[in-house]
């Protein structure tokens, strides 16, 4: 299922759900892109600079499952594809949260059609916070059987 696969990373870029990940310190002195960093710098990496980087994506402010498709309509890999965080301390629940994500999905939509009640207006701007959370809004799910 190239397509769903591609929506639910789609899902996880465009949501960027923790913009930053947990802060970290440099276990020893190192230099990065010209910066001296001292043994014990507090260090607190962006996901949000790869997940909406112009450098890696098409249109990182849309949302276009497109970013995870190949001009054939098979799965994409990216590398800047980083909710999860990246080395040694990244999440530890990687796995099962996307297993999660894709039965949940999957079951979700095999039985409801979801759509806007009439009217409705969608504001995809995430509320303030230290994640990036929807604001409330209303769906209709309309059983498909
Ligand atoms: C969509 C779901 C999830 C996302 C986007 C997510 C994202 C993250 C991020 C960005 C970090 C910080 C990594 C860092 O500091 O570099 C993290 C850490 C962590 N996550 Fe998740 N997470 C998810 C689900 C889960 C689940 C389901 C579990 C457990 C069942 C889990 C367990 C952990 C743990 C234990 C850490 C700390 C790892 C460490 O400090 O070594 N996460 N997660």
């Amino acid at each position: 299922m190239p397509y769903t696969n591609a929506v639910i990373h789609e899902v996880q870029r465009f949501g960027d759900i923790a913009p930053s990940s947990g802060s970290h310190v440099a276990s020893h002195d190192v230099t990065f892109r010209g910066y001296f960093l001292p043994k014990g710098t507090i260090v607190m990496p962006l996901l949000h600079s790869v997940l909406k980087g112009k450098a890696y994506f098409e249109k990182p402010e849309e949302f276009y499952p497109e970013h995870f498709l190949d001009s054939d309509g098979n799965f994409k890999k990216s590398e800047a594809f980083i909710p999860f965080s990246i080395g040694k301390r990244s999440c530890a629940g990687e796995t099962l949260a996307k297993m999660e994500l894709f039965i949940f999905f999957t079951t979700l939509l095999q039985n409801f059609t979801f759509e806007a009640p009439s009217g409705a207006k969608l504001d995809l701007i995430p509320g303030v916070g230290s994640t990036n959370a929807p604001k409330p809004y209303e769906i209709r799910a309309i059983p498909r059987r």
